[in-house]
């Protein structure tokens, strides 16, 4: 894409990735992403805004044909996404600096051999003057690495988010014009990125709020122009209790796992609690992510192999005990051959979570009456929590 304007004096230079499919060998892109640069020009000062992936450097340095001189390169987070390409411009221009956190100056270092000589640490609240325009840094950390910070344009009211705010959407819109998808695709993002440092989200949040923003230009996705659409979001998935939701995700090898999540499913969506029901075998990591926002309970399916949970169970589990997410239940059913540790395996998993475990129900084989009563015992206990916590 080439170099877009987004107002008088910022113009985007970054790269759309059309056809990524996956991020940090895990995440998977169904919509591909975007790694978002911004050129901003003060009278005095040229400034860049966050470089791209390493991949798509060719297509940043391209966008900066003709670009003169650049006085500063702001660093808003090390990760290579937004980095990589940072020393390709500090060798096309060699009178530019580095703008970081302090925590982010070295990590430059560690991980992109940047000369410390080359970087300037910012405080948080410091302004640099670019002439008629002014920069201000905010610093956010753990949205999403401990060294990330935000920028403010101020004189524009623009604040530059860097991960903060962003989804992985590869789109033509330079603005969000289609806000049910950008939701989805910003939900996802949060789910995966942001979810496990929600405490840290929300305290950012309010942050980037009080500088009340009139536009907030992450550096994936659209821009937003309506910044109260991803703010009012963001509230909901970090503020919001959870839903009257189980997340159940189940893998079966021979059909009686599958059994009792069916009787399980029924059981619960008799008792007014809805499902949002994961068979882990293919299933798009993003989604589960994303029930997992919305989850009050999460319930494992798993049979025992050789004495333990499947793989894509502790898959399972392990994700959910990474993510968090507002979960204040968990539970594991399943049918075993002969034995396992498959429940005290999988409870290791989840136990940052300091969620209350629901008794298991595992059945020896083919699921029985008793088992099958056993799961409908497991729904009336999450209908109880749910109604006793106020769930809606
Ligand atoms: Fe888009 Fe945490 O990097």
């Amino acid at each position: 894409m080439k170099p877009r304007v987004v107002s008088e004096r910022v113009t985007w230079v970054g790269a759309v990735d059309w056809d990524r499919r996956l991020f940090d060998s895990l995440i998977p892109l169904p919509d591909g992403t975007s790694y978002n640069s911004y050129l901003v020009r003060g009278s005095e000062k040229t400034v860049l805004v966050d470089a791209v992936d390493p991949a798509t450097r060719d297509a940043l340095m391209a966008n900066l044909t003709g670009v003169k001189k650049i006085d500063y390169v702001i660093s808003h987070h090390t990760e290579q996404d937004h980095s990589g390409a940072i020393p390709d411009v500090l060798a096309k221009y060699p009178e530019a600096k580095v703008l970081a956190t302090p925590r982010a100056a070295g990590m430059l270092a560690d991980h992109l051999a940047i000369p410390p000589a080359r970087i300037t640490a910012v405080a948080d609240g410091e302004t640099v003057s670019l002439g008629d325009r002014t920069v201000k840094f905010v610093h956010t950390p753990w949205v999403h690495w401990p060294e990330t910070m935000c920028t403010f344009l101020v004189e524009d009211r623009l604040a530059f988010t860097c991960d903060f705010f962003g989804s992985h959407l590869a789109t033509t819109d330079l603005f969000t014009r289609d806000e049910p998808r950008t939701r989805e695709a910003a939900k996802r993002y949060y789910a995966e990125i942001m979810m496990p440092f929600s405490r840290h989200v929300g305290e950012n949040m309010e942050k980037v709020a009080a500088l009340a923003p009139a536009v907030i230009a992450p550096s994936h996705g659209p821009i937003h122009d309506r910044p109260a659409f991803i703010l009012d979001a963001y509230k909901e998935w970090v503020l919001a209790p959870p839903r009257n939701m189980v997340l159940l995700a189940y893998v079966s090898m021979h059909g009686s796992t599958r059994i009792m999540a069916d009787r399980l499913t029924a059981a619960l969506a008799a008792r007014g609690v809805s499902v949002e029901r994961f068979d882990l075998v293919g299933v798009d990591l993003g989604k589960v992510a994303m029930a997992l926002v919305d989850a009050a309970t999460v319930v494992v399916g798993t049979p025992t192999v050789l004495g333990g949970p499947h793989p894509l169970a502790l898959y399972a589990a392990a994700l959910v005990g990474a993510l968090k997410g507002k979960a204040k239940w968990l539970s594991v059913f399943g049918s075993l051959s002969w034995g396992g540790k498959a429940v005290e395996t999988l409870a290791g998993l989840v136990a940052g979570m300091k969620a209350e475990i629901i008794p298991p129900v595992l059945a020896k084989g083919l699921p029985k009456e008793a088992d099958l009563a056993a799961l409908d015992a497991m729904a009336d206990a999450i209908a109880a929590k749910h109604k006793d916590a106020g769930l809606r």
